[in-house]
């Protein structure tokens, strides 16, 4: 049984992805047979949210590996977990699992894939899935910690089960911290060009019954002068091991005004997001993408044709203005010393 919003599912040998893109007015499901399927979901965001599309990956990779034909695993396998890891390069949550379902193939399967391997690899990919699963909910329970009762907080971009595959991560500690009275109120960004905010988190939170309002990315000034935000809660798609994080395009904005308000600005991931092959936030690649999704807003252009624009999907906040970056490991403050 699975939850309405629950944002994948394995069935009959396929993995069927919920088309995020249509939310919230119809849920639809796609089907994935291929690991080419599962990569188009990702690049066209029927799939998003680092610890999703991590997840989701792993069985993208399993297909791979249950329809490969050639004479070199190795060779096959690499080109595969690049194409994955291309597809959405700034998520470090999809390196990992790919490359982690790669090197494990490759380990149990002396060149030759039959059922005993295709068995322990599909294994491997529900282990992840699980300790996903179990990483959120210490993530979550951490989080908690940190919040004061009554709460009023701003979030950006969607990090709650759609994002996650479970619980959430900064979501989840919105929507637990509701039900523990610790957080009164939600503003939430709508989060341009893809409006993860407004379609997604809108429909997780009015889900749940939670008190919130949908504001437009450049409300946020207005918002945390004028309504007491007490702190402000966004996930993590890449942390380097200084703690530089990349998120949603337009989180460093709000990390620069929580500094200049003097408000909290909390960081809340699983520790599959922290890339420690990487000193500084300097390293991370951030996906560019097309510039008609900035263009057009439901078919319809919003600018001249011949606008140029950019489209960068994610920026990277300095560690100096995160107040705390949550794991499931703890609660870590700057200068960051991830274990
Ligand atoms: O482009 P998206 O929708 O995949 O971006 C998602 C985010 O930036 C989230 O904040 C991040 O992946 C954390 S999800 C728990």
């Amino acid at each position: 049984m699975f939850s309405p919003l629950y944002p994948f599912l394995w069935k009959r040998d396929s993995l069927f992805i919920l088309d995020q893109r249509k939310l919230p007015f119809k849920k639809e499901y796609i089907k994935c047979s291929s690991y080419k399927d599962v990569i188009k979901c990702i690049k066209d965001m029927v799939v998003r949210g680092a610890p999703a599309i991590g997840v989701v990956s792993g069985y993208g990779m399993y297909l791979a590996v249950k329809n490969y034909k050639g004479n070199n695993l190795k060779e096959y396998l690499t080109k595969v977990a690049n194409e994955f890891i291309s597809c959405r390069p700034t998520a470090y949550n999809l390196s990992y699992v790919v490359n982690r379902i790669k090197n494990f193939s490759l380990e149990i399967s002396k060149n030759k894939v039959d059922d005993k391997v295709l068995e322990l690899v599909f294994k491997e990919v529900e282990e992840i899935r699980e300790e996903n699963k179990k990483m959120l909910q210490k993530v979550v329970e951490n989080g908690l910690k940190l919040l004061k009762k009554n709460s009023c907080v701003l979030t950006h971009c969607n990090t709650g089960v759609l994002a996650c595959g479970d619980i959430g991560s900064a979501l989840g500690v919105i929507i637990e911290g509701y039900k523990n009275k610790k957080i009164s109120f939600v503003f939430v960004d709508e989060t341009r060009p893809y409006l993860q905010g407004a379609r997604l988190t809108m429909l997780e939170l009015l889900s749940a019954g939670i008190p919130c309002c949908m504001i437009t990315d450049n409300m946020a000034g207005y918002v945390i002068k004028e309504k007491r935000i007490n702190c402000i809660i966004v996930g993590a798609d890449r942390i380097a091991k200084n703690g530089d994080t990349a998120n949603k395009i337009g989180t460093y904005t709000l990390a620069v005004l929580a500094k200049y308000h003097k408000i909290s600005f909390y960081v809340v991931a699983p520790s599959s997001s922290i890339d420690k092959d990487i000193s500084t936030g300097k390293e991370i690649k951030i996906e560019q993408r097309d510039e008609d999704e900035v263009k057009y807003i439901n078919g319809k252009p919003i600018t001249l044709e011949t606008a140029k624009v950019l489209h960068p999907a994610f920026d990277v906040t300095p560690a100096e203005l995160i107040t705390a970056i949550v794991t499931e490991e703890g609660i870590f403050k700057y200068p960051y010393n991830f274990k």
